[in-house]
């Protein structure tokens, strides 16, 4: 997840954009650049590192051009470096362009450039759309004055995937092109002057007039005018609307917090997790792993590491690897496999899960895995991070910049990313029929909507949350993958609400904890296990019996009625469950938490990567 920003207009440009990307860098700080119109010319100043080091790069002063385009980056394909920052050029050096979001099929794309005589100097997946777009200008003999506008139109049907672009041309000096799709872009317009953003906040302080922008929509800018045009270039009208945030508001898009902003975002987080990873009627495939049937042979046991919410996906993630690769996979705290001696060797593959790639215990476990001989594999959310220079291999969860210290899109996304890695390793070992793994894949694919259908519940989960805010303890209960959504629901809530909460496996309560179940405790029960949702319920009605109130997170028809609030879930695959049963608990920590007055997204003694043991 990238910022973007763009002028166009009668000031100096370079101002007004780094200026822009400073309020962008919350979706991503690893490199930043622009490029405006110098004499009909195209200056481009970039660099790795923060928005302000901009201001330190020799000549940046010097920029007076008053048309220009700007971006932060959150790398994706490439490491943090000054080649794979943006903008990037095509090779005769007339275009320029910024992206915001992934192109699925980039690869595809660069060996038809290849082929046709272009070379690349970056590893993103950027660097294809200027030169796709020079490929067009110069195929098409039509010298008309919409000669580029036509040029980045093809390229844009090329492009499978997300994103949101900015154009500048040597061959159109006055003007300025923009497209999107699946990612955002918004246009704010002034008086004699245009402005383009990722999102809003970055450009309220200019204007509050804005256009938004459909998919598949582009825009064809000057100083005075804004013309759009669909996928086809056929125009098409526009209305302007007046939005009326305060920035720090915008900032999360008109959330109150970064962590309701991250709860909502799950969909779309998850989509750029998928991304091209399950293509449709082939085998999964990982741009960054290359494992082959057999070097997967060799391993005879997994271990996921991990801590906290992190470590939380890989509990749920244990199930699927041991239901279709039918390897026996250990799921540890890092804090504790650091310093157990665990029985690892040269046959077994560790994945460690970190998002921020930074924890202290992680990285340690990750060492002493390969000082045993074990071959590591990390997950990340942060392109470079420490981990991922550690591991023998790596691959990322794209889920964006997560601002709050409660994870939350990050979690989802790391299920899914395992989930997506077990079917590659089923695959490549043959071990499940490919029917069940074609049908597990699909239910993948499924999962955005049916997040954005269980984000519903929202307004009753607001409700609900203002009847038990006061609750010293509450307790959550579940069995087989419904226990790993009680664990994590049950941190997301100490965490953010300081109310002290247990999760436990439903069928141990009686063999202890049911002593602590008292008249008007909560105790809040996940259901989506269609073998064990009758046992589960069977353990609820014992504490009932006990005088607890029960709140039911269930994906099932359940024939009880004695509970006193239940939240019905869209159904998916029992190995997915959890990415959805645990949307509406993560709302509820929220409005707890909100109701209590606390701050959500930094709440006490927590840090958002703890890089100390
Ligand atoms: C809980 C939470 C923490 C992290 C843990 C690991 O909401 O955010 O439990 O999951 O500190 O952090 P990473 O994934 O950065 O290694």
């Amino acid at each position: 997840m990238c910022g973007i920003v763009g002028y166009i207009g009668t000031k100096k440009a370079s101002t007004i954009l780094i200026n822009g990307l400073m309020r962008l860098e919350y979706r991503g700080y690893d490199s930043a650049g622009i490029c405006t119109i110098e004499n009909d010319n195209l200056k481009v100043m970039k660099d790795k590192g923060r928005v302000k080091n901009l201001y330190n790069l020799d000549g940046i002063n010097s920029l007076t051009g008053t048309i220009g385009i700007a971006h932060t980056r959150w790398a994706t394909h490439g490491k943090p470096s000054k080649e794979n920052s943006h903008p990037h050029l095509d090779n005769s050096n007339n275009f320029a362009v910024v992206h915001n979001g992934i192109i699925e099929n980039y690869n595809e794309l660069r060996n038809f450039l290849i082929e046709k005589g272009y070379n690349f100097k970056s590893e993103t997946d950027t660097e294809v759309i200027p030169n796709l777009i020079h490929y067009y200008y110069t195929k098409d003999t039509n010298n008309s004055n919409n000669k580029v506008l036509q040029a980045v139109s093809n390229a844009c049907k090329d492009l499978k995937g997300s994103f949101a672009i900015e154009v500048i041309s040597k061959y159109i000096p006055n003007n300025m092109i923009v497209c999107r799709k699946d990612s955002p872009l918004v246009i704010g317009k002034g008086d004699n002057e245009n402005y383009i953003s990722s999102d809003i906040p970055a450009i309220l302080s200019f204007t509050n007039k804005f256009y938004l922008l459909n998919d598949n929509e582009l825009v064809l800018l000057s100083t005075n005018n804004v013309t759009f045009y669909d996928s086809d270039l056929n125009v098409i009208n526009k209305e302007l609307q007046n939005i009326e945030w305060n920035a720090t508001a915008a900032e999360k898009n008109g959330f109150d917090d970064f962590m309701l902003k991250e709860i909502y975002e799950q969909p779309n987080a998850i989509r750029e997790t998928i991304g091209s990873r399950l293509p449709k009627n082939s085998l999964c495939d990982f741009d960054d792993l290359s494992f082959s049937k057999d070097f997967l042979s060799r391993f005879n046991k997994l271990y996921i590491v991990a801590c906290g919410t992190a470590m939380h996906a890989g509990l749920v993630a244990r199930n699927i690897f041991e239901k279709i690769c039918c390897i026996p996979t250990e799921v540890d705290i890092a804090s504790e496999f650091r310093y157990k001696n665990p029985l690892i060797d040269d046959k077994t593959l560790c994945i460690y899960i970190s998002q921020s790639g930074e924890t202290a215990d992680t990285i340690a476990a990750l060492k002493l895995a390969k000082q045993k001989g074990s071959t590591t594999l990390a997950i990340s959310n942060v392109i470079g991070s420490s981990i991922t220079r550690e591991a023998d291999y790596s691959i990322y969860t794209h889920a964006g910049p997560e601002i709050a210290v409660a994870s939350t899109k990050a979690y989802t996304s790391q299920v899914v990313l395992l989930a997506i890695l077990a079917i590659y390793f089923a695959e490549k070992l043959e071990k499940t029929d490919s029917e069940t793994l074609i049908k597990l894949k699909n239910d993948i694919l499924e999962l955005p909507s049916k997040v954005d259908e269980t984000l519903k519940c929202a307004d009753y989960i607001k409700e609900y949350a203002k009847t038990i805010y006061t609750e010293k303890d509450i307790f959550f209960l579940g069995r087989g993958i419904d226990y790993t959504t009680a664990l994590e629901a049950s941190l997301k809530l100490k965490e953010i609400s300081y109310i002290h909460s247990e999760a436990y496996a439903a069928g141990e309560l009686k063999h202890g904890p049911i002593a602590l179940i008292e008249n008007g405790i909560t105790v809040i029960g996940i259901l989506t296990d269609e073998n064990l949702v009758e046992k589960s319920v069977s353990n609820i009605q014992e504490v009932i019996t006990r005088g607890a109130k029960t709140l039911i997170i269930s994906n099932q028809h359940l024939t009880t009625n004695n509970f006193d609030k239940v939240i019905s879930v869209p159904y998916t695959n029992p190995l997915l469950s959890p990415i959805i049963a645990i949307v509406p608990l993560q709302l509820l920590s929220y409005y707890i938490s909100k109701e209590k007055g606390l701050d959500v997204d930094k709440p006490r003694n927590l840090a958002k990567s703890v890089t100390v043991e």
